[in-house]
């Protein structure tokens, strides 16, 4: 079968996420609101992934109840008031307030008057922030991460995690294949870290055998700085370095969300763009992974049981991740000989969700690849398989200029994919 336009359908509606900004580091935060609507936005905030380590607490009671509270329990990192109050009351409040205050602790005010008297006095004061409502939660998340980013010592790498709906649809390959698309195309560093320890393929698919990996790591995360990441790494090309499952039963180590997170937070640190290749299995450390990565890449089969598991993974990052892109789908192996299917428009419409890339099933250029230990844009670089890796490195990475995504958005419509079954 050849490859034709028809059969992939590109795809870059997403808009990028409003907030770009790292985890929050972890403060404790407790905010005493006056307005049903400070409260809500601040409880959503609360549940973003960016805050998932701070502990937050909310409140209506405004200054007065805080100043009650604080005078018999030790203030938090941070303490967020609201107040709708004229400026020389508020300002006496926050008299009161500071005299309950522990050194170390910043506060905001939310309030409801644009006064730039009021918010130099209030800096005078020593209040770290003074924010005008109405604040939505993306909004109030921003001025926590300005408060406690360290743009020092702020993480310089993306996190891609890429996951199937099933066992076997492609996930890895796609991964691969675009880890190597960012490093080639915009020539800046990639780490593919393959998290499945026992069974992983990025190895074989990149045709390396390191006698250390992501195994080493996972087992001694106390361990895990700079140095022994270097150590770790395997080198690929001048950009991209695999982190390398074992790829054998010797190791067995328990894989545990704590460990997990460190290594994708070090790799984080060094790397622009960390691909996470997830197994295809449901735990807390991989639920735990997708939930907080910055882009998530879901590749199914057009069978009903990936229709099942994707929409079970979709509905869980949409009620978990409100403030984020949508993951992106990508629909893999479209037309396998024989095998009833449910058509790329239904899997789609099912999900509510447009996908990304639609792939055609190409057992000779896959397994040729497979077999070669080479990415498909090394082996057929004019394929349109291997311009839709290329473009969907480019919308995964918010590269996409508004010329291509317009184009692609006027380009086949899913509509139009009609793939002949031999
Ligand atoms: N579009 C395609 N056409 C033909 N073969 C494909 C296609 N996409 C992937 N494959 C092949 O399918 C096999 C499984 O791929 P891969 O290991 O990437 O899947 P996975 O979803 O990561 O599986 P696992 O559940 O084991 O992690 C590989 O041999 C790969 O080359
Ligand atoms: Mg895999």
């Amino acid at each position: 079968m050849n490859t034709t336009a028809q059969e992939i359908d590109v795809n870059s509606e997403q808009q990028s996420p409003s907030v770009v900004i790292g985890a929050i580091p972890r403060i404790s935060i407790q905010a005493f609101c006056v307005t049903p609507e400070m409260c809500d936005a601040t409880q959503r905030a609360a549940i973003d992934r960016r805050l998932y380590k701070a502990h937050v607490n909310v409140q209506m009671g405004g200054i007065e109840k805080a100043i009650e509270v604080y005078k018999t329990t030790p203030t938090p990192n941070l303490l967020i008031v609201e107040t709708n109050a004229p400026r020389d009351f508020v300002l006496a409040e926050l008299n009161n307030l500071a005299q309950v205050c522990d050194a170390g602790t910043k506060v905001m005010v939310i309030g409801h008057i644009n006064d730039v008297i009021l918010y130099r006095e209030l800096m005078n004061q020593g209040v770290s922030e003074y924010a005008v409502a109405p604040i939505g939660e993306v909004q109030l998340i921003e001025y926590i991460a300005n408060l406690y980013g360290d743009p020092e010592n702020s993480p310089v790498g993306r996190t891609y995690a890429f996951v199937g709906a099933k066992g076997g649809v492609g996930s890895s390959t796609i991964s691969h294949n675009i880890g190597w698309a960012i490093a080639e195309t915009f020539q800046e560093g990639v780490v593919v870290a393959d998290f499945d320890v026992p069974f992983g393929t990025a190895g074989l698919n990149f045709n390396q055998d390191p006698p250390q990996g992501i195994a080493e790591a996972l087992g001694a995360p106390d361990r895990l700085d700079a140095v022994m990441l270097d150590r770790l790494l395997t080198k690929c090309s001048e950009h991209l370095s695999l982190f390398a499952s074992a790829g054998s039963l010797e190791r067995q180590i328990d894989v545990e969300q704590n460990s997990v997170e460190k290594v994708i937070d070090t790799l984080k640190q060094s790397t622009p763009s960390v691909i996470i290749d997830l197994p295809h299995l449901w735990s807390p450390w991989v639920k735990h992974t997708l939930v907080t990565a910055d882009e998530i890449i879901i590749t199914a089969m057009p069978d009903l049981a990936n229709l099942r598991n994707a929409k079970s993974i979709i509905d869980l990052l949409r009620s978990t991740r409100r403030n984020d892109v949508q993951p992106r789908l990508i629909i893999n192996q479209v037309g396998t000989p024989k095998r009833p299917e449910i058509s790329p428009e239904d899997f789609a419409k099912s999900l509510d969700l447009t996908p990304t890339l639609v792939l055609p099933f190409e057992p000779q250029i896959f397994g040729q690849a497979a077999n070669n230990g080479q990415m498909i844009n090394e082996l057929r670089s004019n394929t349109k398989i291997a311009e839709g890796f290329q473009h969907l490195a480019q919308i995964v990475t918010n590269r996409a200029s508004v010329e291509e995504t317009k184009s692609s958005l006027l380009g086949p419509l899913l509509k139009k994919l009609r793939i002949s079954k031999e």
